[in-house]
């Protein structure tokens, strides 16, 4: 049976089965449930109302989204809060078809507020178990280091992140990057890959493409985060083509802190016409204006992608995955199936 064709679009959006490979568990903090947990533990926020909050997410660059990020965080205090904030989300994009999502979270934005690291990753994990259970959605946990704070205590997290080596599948990179190179953090991440960890990193979001060579050279990542600013570099794009190295875009994200003044001039169209293996995530939906299903409609509407297009997408988010081979083969082939019986 032939659908129309914007029909045809919106399911293969909504419906088809699709990763996220980065979203920040943090970033998908919704301003009604941190209403509700501030409630819970009787803790004041600066805020009157749920549309005074979103009014505040008026960001200029990386560092102001972060300001408001580790603020509106710090309501979160027991288990069962980090438990809520991942079932929420995992219930949310339950109904857009992500069937698979590897997860970043923050330790030292709550060890630094006196929440233990047991306490966060529990709440997620327990969480991660019932979304796999009830709602079918697989994942892999990524634990980040902030940056911006010092390489021992990266390696301070580190250790305590071992204690939970059957939970938590890799390392990754984040929060402010100018100033904060990967070299920073070579022996964090030499002694994760030595622990058995996988390892990706933020690189080339805000800083130049020198930060994606470290990330790949001194940190030994098997993807970047972002990456935009390798266009700078040929031979880096050439590298990240041939050896295939995924590249986490995230359109909403990256044209909500500035990078780039519309979704129409976010580069996806290039990398993808480059070779890179691409594909869209949403990075902190709650603040940026959207989860997965947002994030590619917005950008097929601005670049005009076709259906081959958006296929291609969510087929690298498949070969870009942590998944299993076996399991990875399943969904691309799904995923061709699907498209053959639309
Ligand atoms: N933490 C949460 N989102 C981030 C981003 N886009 N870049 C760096 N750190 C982050
Ligand atoms: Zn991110």
């Amino acid at each position: 049976m032939s659908v129309a064709t914007d029909e045809r679009m919106r399911m293969i959006i909504q419906e088809f089965p699709k990763t996220e490979l980065h979203l920040h568990i943090e970033g998908t903090f919704e301003p009604e449930l941190v209403f509700e947990i501030a409630k819970r533990h009787n803790v004041a926020i600066p805020y009157r109302s749920v549309e005074e909050v979103r009014r505040a997410y008026d960001f200029h660059d990386l560092q102001s989204f972060l300001d408001i990020y580790y603020r509106a965080m710090s309501v979160l205090l027991h288990e069962e809060d980090f438990y809520d904030l991942t079932i929420a989300y995992l219930q949310r994009v339950s109904r857009q078809g992500v069937r698979h999502a590897e997860i970043f979270f923050d330790p030292q934005a709550h060890t630094s507020r006196g929440v233990s690291f047991e306490t966060v990753v529990t709440g997620i994990h327990k969480a991660l178990e019932e979304g796999e259970r009830r709602l079918g959605i697989s994942s892999k946990l990524i634990m980040c280091f902030l940056r911006d704070l010092s390489a021992d205590s990266a390696m301070e997290t580190l250790d305590a992140g071992l204690s939970f080596k059957n939970w938590i599948f890799a390392v990754g990179l984040d929060s402010k990057e100018l100033g904060n190179p990967p070299e920073k953090f070579e022996a964090v991440f030499k002694k994760a890959l030595d622990e058995g960890f996988m390892a990706v990193a933020h690189a080339g979001e805000e800083a130049p493409a020198e930060y994606i060579w470290q990330a790949l050279e001194l940190l030994g990542v098997s993807r970047i985060d972002h990456g935009y600013h390798c266009l700078e570099d040929a031979r880096l794009v050439e590298k990240l083509a041939s050896e295939q190295v995924p590249l986490t875009a995230c359109p909403l994200a990256a044209v909500g802190v500035r990078y780039f003044d519309s979704v129409e001039h976010f580069p996806l169209g290039k990398m993808l016409q480059l070779g890179l293996l691409v594909m869209v995530n949403s990075d902190d939906p709650a603040y940026f204006g959207g989860y997965v299903e947002e994030n590619l409609a917005a950008v097929q509407k601005a670049i005009r992608l076709n259906e081959q297009d958006i296929l291609h997408l969510l087929k690298n988010s498949f070969k870009a995955s942590f998944l299993e081979p076996e399991r990875k083969q399943k969904f691309l082939r799904e995923l061709d199936e699907k498209y053959a019986s639309l």
